[in-house]
């Protein structure tokens, strides 16, 4: 990458003068004793003699000042690269290297520094992201493992009596779920930031789709007691509704989650000119601002009352969907009150 005002080149007139004037000195010093000496004498083999010499010397004042110009110009660079390259390899990624030459002057080596400290802090971050995630997912697959261990345990004792058989039975099997929840998330997430899975793009019904998935939610926001309030424009949408599927669940299931029996649950689809506006939501607990500003991270979870209930990774896997389709996706919370999430969708087929 070159960097506006850097110098581009590694040809120096300043060097390329200098270089010329130290040869003419040269070699004007040893025409000065050639001529100084042939004055003097007529033995041809002493001539002969003094020609090779002068041969000689030239070509060894060239090949010395070529040795320092390389040393100075060329060895020095090159070693201090080679020696932060084998830092690099060795996994030390605070290697920062300082241009030879002034910002405006450099030359192809001061180049090639910046571009290695560029390359290098980018190293450093994935490698930062990278133990990040390898902890929380083995933070987040110990903990279900741990209650499966426990509970198989107990599971193993002798009269039982069946009320205790069926409890223990039910929580390994929700530990069991929080896996498979974690593992199709994870997988899920990895396929779409490797974009090896692509959108299917489809004119459907938006407002059919979303009713069926709230729907699907009718039994759930019963048992928990909640009211749910639905008003829904008809629009129909050029997007992809298999991943619109992953959005809606998991807004709903999040404004179902964090409500409390009693609250209520929103859902509203509007059309603003060819954008389709969708909100989810809920009287729940709210999120303050520092949380809020963080929801969107992988393994992010702010309410650890119930941290019991999913792995993080739901928001973030909306947000990448939501990238992917060209959409917008906001938060509007106020803690104790509920929250409202916002999608904006462009595509809207239908006419008004
Ligand atoms: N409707 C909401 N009300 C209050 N807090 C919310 C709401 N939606 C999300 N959050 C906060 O954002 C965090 C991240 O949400 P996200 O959906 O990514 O994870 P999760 O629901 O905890 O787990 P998962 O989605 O993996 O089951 C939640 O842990 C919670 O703190
Ligand atoms: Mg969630």
């Amino acid at each position: 990458m070159r960097r506006n005002g850097a110098k581009k080149s590694g040809f120096s007139i300043k060097g390329a003068i200098g270089f010329f004037a130290l040869m003419a000195v040269v070699i004007q010093i040893a025409v000065m004793v050639y001529d100084y000496i042939i004055q003097r004498t007529t033995d041809k083999g002493l001539i002969a003699i003094l020609i090779l010499v002068i041969v000689v010397a030239l070509a060894v004042a060239c090949t010395v000042v070529d040795i320092i110009r390389r040393k100075i110009m060329v060895d020095r660079p090159v070693n201090k690269i080679l020696e932060a390259t084998e830092r690099i390899t060795a996994g030390d990624f605070s290697v920062s290297l300082t241009p030879m030459h002034a910002y405006g002057k450099y030359d192809e080596y001061d180049e090639i520094m910046e571009n290695l400290n560029t390359m290098v802090a980018a190293l450093g971050k994935s490698e930062i992201l990278k133990n990040d995630f390898i902890s929380n997912v083995s933070h987040e697959l110990k903990t279900p493992l741990t209650v499966i261990q426990n509970y198989a345990t107990l599971l193993q004792e002798k009269d039982l009596d069946e009320e205790s058989r069926r409890r223990y039975a039910k929580t390994l099997f929700d530990a069991s779920r929080r896996l498979t929840n974690l593992i199709t998330n994870i997988l899920k997430l990895n396929k779409l930031e490797n974009q090896e899975i692509k959108p299917e793009w489809e004119t459907f019904d938006l407002t059919e789709a979303l009713t069926q998935t709230v729907l699907g939610y009718e039994e759930l926001i019963e048992s928990k007691r909640l009211r749910l309030e639905c008003d829904l424009d008809e629009i129909v949408i050029r997007s992809a509704p298999g991943y619109l599927d992953l959005v809606w669940n998991n807004l709903l299931s999040n404004a179902i989650k964090f409500t409390e029996a009693g609250g209520t649950v929103g859902v509203t689809l509007k059309r603003q000119e060819k954008n389709a506006v969708l909100t989810v939501s809920d009287t729940g607990c709210g999120i303050s601002p520092e949380v809020g500003a963080r929801i969107f991270e992988k393994f992010y979870q702010g309410d650890t009352s119930h941290s019991g209930e999913g792995n993080g990774l739901g928001l973030a896997l909306v947000k990448k969907v939501i990238d992917i389709l060209g959409g917008e996706i906001s938060v509007r919370s106020e803690v104790g009150k509920g929250s409202t999430f916002t999608v904006i969708l462009r595509g809207v087929q239908n006419e008004k």
